[in-house]
């Protein structure tokens, strides 16, 4: 059965020219792009997005990181979409956690600068496709 997962590249994925080589791995996958925007992301958008993380230590340095600089956000479609993206993307932490062929293990090495985020679970997905995508 097909889903839909939200994924952002990050804006240090931008930043570094790596738009074209992120997509490019998701689509070799055999997912389908159904909606792609570059954007700079309001600071309440951001807040919504991430509200699960509020009052952790890295909260506000992940709202400055997040609105400092273009991003491109994308839902991203097929078969168990939300998990295949997380194989592409790689364990949150760079080294520690995210396989050497992954996004993040091929590209990032710190936490916070992680290059992409892709939703958790089904009801992840729907709660983010609507606060990027409100008209999906
Ligand atoms: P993401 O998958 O988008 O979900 C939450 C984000 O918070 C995560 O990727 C990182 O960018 C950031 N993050 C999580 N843990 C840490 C941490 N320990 N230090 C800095 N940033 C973090």
């Amino acid at each position: 059965m097909s889903e839909r997962t939200l994924v952002l590249i990050k804006p240090d994925g931008v930043a570094r020219g790596l738009v074209g080589e992120i997509l490019a791995r998701i689509e070799r996958k055999g997912l389908k792009l159904v909606a792609l925007e570059l954007r700079t992301t309001e600071r309440a958008v951001a807040e919504t997005h991430y509200a699960e993380h509020e009052g952790k230590g890295f909260y506000a340095g992940l709202l400055d990181f997040i609105t400092g600089g273009p991003l491109v956000a994308a839902v991203v479609e097929g078969p168990r979409a939300i998990a295949a993206f997380r194989q592409l993307a790689g364990g949150t932490d760079p080294v520690e956690k995210a396989a050497t062929g992954s996004i993040r293990g091929d590209f990032g090495l710190e936490t916070q600068f992680n290059l992409v985020h892709g939703s958790d679970s089904p009801e992840s997905a729907a709660r983010e496709i609507g606060i990027w995508f409100p008209n999906l």
